[in-house]
Parts: C-alpha cells; structure tokens; sequence
C-alpha cells in the first residue's frame, strides 16, 4: 500500500471518472469554483442539469474513497447546517462525504466571523461528519484546524506562489514553476510571512503535525503542475488533490516518447509475429 494519496481536484464528472478508470485515484476535492467550471461546461454542451443527481453519480464512481463537498455559508451557524444537510443528504449514497469547511470564513480582517470556521470544524467533527479544512495558507491556520478535529487540512500551495509573485509584480501563467526553495530577487528569498513557496507551506505543515503527532491528513491543494507533485511528495504531504491536466502531465516526458519511438522502430518481425501468434488466443 502505497501511503501518500492522489485525489482529483475536480468536478468534472467525465474527468472523475476517467481518472477512476486508470486505478490511480484515492479521492476527490469538489469546491464552489470547480462545481461552477464543470456546470459552464454541461451549459455549453446544451445539457440538463439537474445538482443532485450530479453529485450522487459523483459519488458512486468514487465509492471507497473520500469525496469532499463545500459549504458555501460564511457565519457558524449558516457552515454546521449546510455540512449537516450536505452529509445526511450525500453520504448515505456511498458513505464517502467529508465536509469542506474555510478555515477563516471572513472577507476582511475585521469582521466578526473569523473563528466560525474552527467552531464549524468543532462542532461537525463532534457530530462525527468527516471535515476537510480548506482554505489554508499558513502552518498556524493547519494547526487550529487540526486542533479543532478536521480529519483533512488542505494547504493551497500554488495560490501561495501566485501570492509572492503577485505582490512582487511578477507576472506568470498559472501553470508556471515556482521554485520550492524560493525565488530570488535583488538577492534576496521573497517570502509571505516566513513562507517562501507553497510547497514551502506544505513543507512546515508536514514538520508541525510530524513533530506533534497530529494524525490530521495534509492535503497538499491547488497543485499546478507535474513538479510541483514530486516537491510536496518529498515534502512529506499525505495526499495531493490534482487537476486532471496534472495528472496528465505526471506521465510526459520527452525521453520517454523518444524512446518509444525507438523502441517501436526497432521491433523485428520475428518478435512482433511471437507476440501476435498469442495475441490470437
Ligand atoms: O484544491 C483547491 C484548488 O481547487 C484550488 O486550486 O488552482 O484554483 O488555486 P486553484
């Protein structure tokens, strides 16, 4: 068994299901943005929609691995009915829900909801609803989402990397390598508050819960590319969520396509008939 997990960051139905079908999966993270990518692109294909039904189908291709749904509240209250109504509706179809909670569900720094997602991860995990915490920048954010029972931390690592180049006016597409050991500029390591990548997040996240023995699972989220996959696996992560594009990507290179070109180049007869003869039977 191997121990560190692939889910697919999605909600794309035909995306689930065709991850699924290579054996490769282990779960998946749905949120608000991914749902309103994978309707845009039912609406363009002039097809039905019809929410329940969709998430059900997800559901069961996923059957045996967990599938994280989000709430879209923003106050306690609003967070531990729609996670409770999410769950009692959902996971009966194949007792695979976990809830996605923000960890800080406020829109500026003042407001005064900003310990309701920890009081949300308490209450839900108390009610035995499986809570992935979402939405997490810093180690300390993972940290109050582990103490308040989330079963899932989810560091957004890419977003981090959008962040240091956003706020140093370095521009780049979003599918861009940013280096897990820093960007250097004016010879200096650019950082946000300690943190010079996303994988440098994952990184710090991995040493917290190691050093204390917090059995909360790091997912290591918003993942942008096939390097990136490789940095927060040495990086210790228990889970990384890819887009299908990533997935992908983690199965090209170069060299191999040569290769195969070679490969298939050199088949001689007498090898390729052995072959066929038992292909017959
Ligand atoms: O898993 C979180 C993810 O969906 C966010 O990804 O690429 O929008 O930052 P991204």
């Amino acid at each position: 068994m191997i121990k560190i997990k692939i889910f697919i960051d999605s909600s794309k139905l035909d995306e689930i299901k065709e991850a699924y079908s290579y054996g490769i999966i282990d779960g998946v993270t749905t949120n608000p943005s991914l749902i309103k990518e994978a309707m845009e692109d039912l609406k363009a294909k002039g097809q039905e929609i019809n929410m329940e039904t969709y998430i059900r189908e997800i559901l069961q291709v996923a059957k045996g691995t967990p599938v994280s749904l989000e709430v879209i509240g923003n106050t306690y209250q609003e967070m531990v009915n729609e996670g409770k109504r999410l769950y009692q509706l959902f996971n009966p179809v194949a007792k695979n829900v976990y809830i996605k909670i923000p960890v800080c569900p406020s829109f500026e720094e003042n407001s005064e909801n900003i310990f309701d997602g920890i009081k949300a991860v308490k209450e839900l995990s108390k009610l035995g609803i499986p809570v992935n915490c979402t939405l997490i920048f810093t180690p300390e954010q993972a940290l109050m989402a582990a103490k308040a029972g989330a079963k899932f931390v989810s560091p957004f690592a890419g977003r981090v990397d959008d962040f240091i180049r956003q706020q140093n006016k370095i521009s780049f597409k979003k599918s861009d390598y940013f280096p897990a050991l820093g960007w250097e500029k004016d010879d200096e390591i650019l950082e946000d508050n300690g943190i010079v990548s996303g994988v440098d997040l994952v990184n710090q996240c991995v040493e917290i819960f190691r050093t204390y023995d917090i059995k909360a699972e790091i997912i290591a989220a918003s993942i942008r590319n096939a390097r990136q996959v490789r940095e927060v696996a040495l990086a210790g992560a228990d889970i990384a969520t890819l887009p299908f594009s990533v997935i992908k990507e983690c199965l090209i290179h170069f060299k191999t396509m040569e290769g195969m070109r070679k490969f298939t180049s050199d088949v001689v007869p007498e090898y390729r008939d052995l072959i066929k003869k038992y292909d017959k039977k």
